[in-house]
């Protein structure tokens, strides 16, 4: 079962920007898009790149490094050169208080 883990507020991350949280497993980044909340692993499939300060294209992040495209939603590896989905991890909005998939679990 899943363990949630509160890891910043929603007044924290407006929409179109993002927000880092470290667990002992990972570093993961949470992303506002249009209001809705996704969650991923902050590291590039392709090369173990951080994905951080990648460009965001609607529901996609682009690798800043050698340009590979993922989806926020389902991880997947849109373009190459990246074929693997970077992990993602759910996310639970209640209140002011946004909720994370712990990695560590
Ligand atoms: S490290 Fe991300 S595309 Fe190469």
């Amino acid at each position: 079962m899943s363990k949630f883990v509160r890891a910043a507020k929603v007044s924290d991350i407006p929409p179109g920007e993002r927000h880092w949280v470290d667990f002992e497993e990972e570093t993961v980044v949470i992303f506002n898009v249009d209001g809705q909340f996704y969650c991923i692993a902050d590291v590039c499939t392709h090369d173990g790149g951080p994905l951080e300060d990648g460009r965001l294209i609607g529901c996609t992040i682009e690798c800043p490094r050698h340009g590979a495209h993922f989806d926020l939603r389902t991880g997947a590896a849109l373009s190459f050169p990246a074929v693997t989905p970077v992990p993602v991890y759910q996310v639970k909005v209640d209140g002011e208080d946004i909720y994370v998939e712990s990695p560590d679990e």
